[in-house]
C-alpha cells in the first residue's frame, strides 16, 4: 500500500536538513498561482519549476488548464485530446530527489486520467503519450548545476513541443543551460528594445513532425 503524500508538508527531518524539502500547502500554492491567474487558465502558456517536489504547484496549473480545456471542448474528443496533449507538454519540472520526480509524473498523468473519465474519453495511447510526455518534462536534475547530480553529470535537456496544423507535434531538445543563456541574471529583459541582439538557442536534437499519439515512436 503506498501512502499518499499529498497533504504532507514534511516527509522527515532528513529531508528537510538536505534538501530543504518543505511542500507548500495548497491554500497557498491558489494563493500564488490566482497572481498569475491569466496565465495558469492559457492552456500553452509554459511553466518551469526548477525545484518542483512532488508537483504541488505543477498539479494545480495543470488542473486549471485541464479545466479551461473540458470547459470549452467536453463535447469533442478530438479538439479535447489536441488541446489536452498541449496543456501537459507545456508544464516542466526538475527536482534534485528521484522519487519527488516520480512521484511527480505519477500525480500529473493521475490528474489527466481523472480528466479522461470526466468526459469518458478512454485511449490507451493517448495515455503512453502523456507520461511519455511527462518522462521529458519531468526531470531528475540539480538546477543549480543544471547537471544529474550523479556522476555522469549529463547536462539536463527539456524536450520543446509545438503544435503544427491541430494534430502534429514538433519536438526540439534544448539544454537547460542554453534557455538560461537568455535570462540575464540582473533582471529579465524578454521584450527590451533597445536593439540589444536577440537571443535564439541552439537545439541539440531536432525531432521530424510526427502525430500527438506517436511521439514516443520518435525516441
Ligand atoms: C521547499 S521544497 C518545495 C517543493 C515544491 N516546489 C513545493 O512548493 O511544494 C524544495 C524542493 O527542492 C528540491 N531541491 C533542493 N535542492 C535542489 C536543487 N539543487 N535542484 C533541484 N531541486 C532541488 C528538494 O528536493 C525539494 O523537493
Amino acid at each position: 500500500m503506498s501512502i499518499d503524500t499529498t497533504n504532507i508538508q514534511v516527509k522527515s527531518k532528513n529531508r528537510v536538513a538536505d534538501h530543504g524539502e518543505v511542500f507548500t500547502a495548497e491554500r497557498e500554492v491558489n494563493a500564488m498561482l490566482d497572481l498569475v491567474k491569466q496565465e495558469t487558465e492559457r492552456v500553452n502558456s509554459r511553466f518551469l519549476e526548477p525545484a518542483c517536489g512532488n508537483g504541488n504547484f505543477l498539479v494545480k496549473i495543470l488542473e486549471r488548464k485541464l479545466d479551461v480545456v473540458t470547459r470549452i471542448y467536453a463535447k469533442s474528443p478530438i479538439e479535447w485530446e489536441r488541446y489536452a496533449v498541449i496543456a501537459v507538454s507545456s508544464i516542466y519540472g526538475v527536482d534534485i530527489l528521484k522519487d519527488n520526480v516520480e512521484e511527480c509524473r505519477e500525480r500529473l498523468l493521475n490528474l489527466f486520467d481523472v480528466f479522461c473519465k470526466k468526459i469518458k474519453l478512454s485511449n490507451n495511447e493517448l495515455k503512453e503519450t502523456i507520461s511519455f510526455i511527462l518522462s521529458k518534462n519531468i526531470l531528475w536534475g540539480d538546477a543549480l548545476t543544471l547537471k544529474t547530480p550523479d556522476d555522469k553529470a549529463f547536462p539536463i535537456v527539456f524536450a520543446e513541443w509545438s503544435a503544427v496544423n491541430g494534430s502534429m507535434i514538433k519536438r526540439m531538445d534544448y539544454t537547460m543551460a542554453n534557455l538560461l543563456e537568455s535570462q540575464p541574471l540582473d533582471g529579465l529583459n524578454l521584450f527590451s528594445d533597445l536593439g540589444d541582439q536577440a537571443f535564439l538557442p541552439k537545439p541539440v536534437k531536432e525531432f521530424p513532425l510526427v502525430h500527438y499519439l506517436k511521439l514516443k515512436d520518435m525516441e
